[in-house]
């Protein structure tokens, strides 16, 4: 039976297959999703971990966040950076899967694969579904954006620190069920115009300085609206075929990371959606029982982009190395990640909640010319171990690390390709993480480029 998908099997949205014979035997649970989730806050990795995975799969599916995710993947010296695209559209021979818990900016999703196509990323618009339930983004949400951060400056003195893309707005107009699905653009336009107007409107009352030019944005996304209509199906019904037909190697590719969680992350200093397991069945209508491995991928130390609490910072000579080091910059926003120790607190909160079944640890490489290196391994309050980690943020603030030290290694890891080549201390640093969080480490990542990861089992 074969593994792949050809461009054949896309099925127009005008005449879709008649939803029949949905009745399978019970014991046939059909085929298993492989999730891959930032453990940290974000920038993990996560791009280039779906890359290698992604070499074998049939479908990668994006399940939440937008464009405010920034996933970098470097295939023979060129650099791709995707936004919405689920970065597994850079393998010809997959499909790729924009799913209902992703919000979607349509001016974005072009821009972002007509960039890529002149980098030569050719045909992905070809190889990409977008689910009809999916949320969509206006440019008055993502003004909406900057005005909040303006108005929680004015107010509070600090704001989130958000992408400004849109991001918050558009999954409150879902809550608040005012906001406008891809389904309804390519429904009747007339309705879509009348509830789009209604929209605008009610976040004209909230922020009388914002205005829309609402007949030339009716325009511009009938536009994009007709050229998405080629790569919208039910996206519930296509994930249901994908699992239940042929044997098929099917990737979830998390945006975000645990940290930025709206329920588990260090609220409010979080993004909007659901970045932990949960939200793969939410966000693409699949149930748990579909989930196989979820692979958590983890820096070998900590950074953070925006606001928050960061209890490993460092905001010294050595938190300007793993900065400098790691260009450690924003892929969306351009801004200086904050970085700091590898903080296993963190993770083990990480993999209480998303149950990893192992663990994808990258930039060892980075931390290659340091003298020693530190991990906080607990959390203290008034002087005293806590066991699980804070919700409040006043509380996170004020907490006391516990660390860990180990010598530097000293050595270039970068051309390391098997683990007997790391140095026996960067091993020992590894085997330490892997045994404090009790989840294996799959693969340790010493370069940007696909062959840097090395695979330990
Ligand atoms: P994502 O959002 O989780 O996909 O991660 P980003 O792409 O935002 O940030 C990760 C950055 O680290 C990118 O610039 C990657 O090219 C880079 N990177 C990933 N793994 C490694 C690694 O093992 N070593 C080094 N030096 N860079 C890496
Ligand atoms: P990837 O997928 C790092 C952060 C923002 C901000 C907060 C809220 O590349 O790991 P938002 O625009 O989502 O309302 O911003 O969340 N943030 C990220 N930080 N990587 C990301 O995605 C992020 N997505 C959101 O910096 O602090
Ligand atoms: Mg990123």
């Amino acid at each position: 039976m074969s593994l792949t998908w050809s461009a054949k099997d896309h099925k127009s949205y005008t005449n879709p297959p008649a939803v029949t014979g949905l009745k399978r035997p019970r014991n046939d649970t059909g085929n298993k999703v492989t999730v891959v989730l930032g453990a940290q806050w974000g920038d993990e990795g996560k791009g280039k971990v779906v890359d290698l995975l992604a070499t074998e799969a049939d479908l990668v599916c994006r399940c939440q966040g937008g464009n405010n995710a920034g996933h970098t993947v470097v295939v023979d010296g060129k650099e791709y950076d995707f936004h919405l695209l689920p970065s597994g559209i850079i393998n010809s021979k997959s499909i790729s899967l924009i799913g209902n818990g992703v919000v979607i900016h349509l001016p974005g999703l072009f821009e972002e694969g007509d960039k890529n196509e002149k980098k030569g990323l050719k045909g992905w618009d070809k190889r990409l579904i977008v689910s009809d339930r999916a949320h969509l983004v206006f440019d008055f949400h993502q003004v909406v954006d900057g005005l909040q951060e303006t108005q929680r400056q004015a107010q509070e003195g600090k704001n989130i620190g958000t992408t400004k893309k849109g991001i918050g707005p558009t999954y409150s107009s879902k809550a608040s069920r005012t906001g406008l699905r891809v389904c309804d653009l390519l429904g009747d336009f007339k309705d879509f115009s009348a509830r789009f107007k209604n929209l605008v409107q009610q976040y004209q009352s909230m922020y009388p300085s914002l205005t829309v030019d609402v007949e030339d944005q009716l325009k511009k996304l009938k536009e994009y609206g007709e050229r998405l209509r080629p790569m919208v199906r039910d996206g519930v019904y296509y994930m249901y075929e994908a699992l239940h037909g042929p044997p098929k190697k099917i990737l979830v590719e998390g945006a975000n990371a645990a940290l930025l969680d709206i329920d588990f992350g260090t609220y409010p200093f979080v993004t909007s959606s659901n970045c932990t397991v949960g939200g793969a069945c939410t966000g693409l209508g699949i149930p748990p029982v579909n989930i196989g491995d979820v692979f958590g991928v983890s820096k070998a130390y900590t950074t953070r982009v925006g606001i928050g609490a960061f209890p490993t910072e460092q905001l010294n000579a050595v938190g300007e190395l793993l900065q400098t080091r790691g260009h450690e910059v924003g892929v969306t926003t351009g801004r200086k990640r904050r970085c700091g120790w590898l903080d296993l607190v963190i993770l083990k909160y990480a993999h209480m909640i998303n149950g990893f079944t192992a663990i994808a640890l990258t930039k060892l490489d980075i931390l290659d010319v340091l003298d020693e290196i530190k991990v906080g391994v607990a959390y203290k309050l008034n002087g005293k171990r806590i066991p699980h980690f804070p919700a409040n943020m006043e509380v996170l603030h004020k907490v006391e690390v516990e660390y860990e030290t180990f010598p530097g290694w000293k050595t270039d890891t970068s051309a390391a390709r098997k683990w007997n080549d790391l140095p026996a201390k960067a091993q020992n640093y590894i085997r330490f993480i892997e045994n404090h969080i009790g989840v294996p480490i799959k693969w340790v990542g010493v370069g940007k480029s696909r062959e840097c990861m090395i695979q330990m089992f």
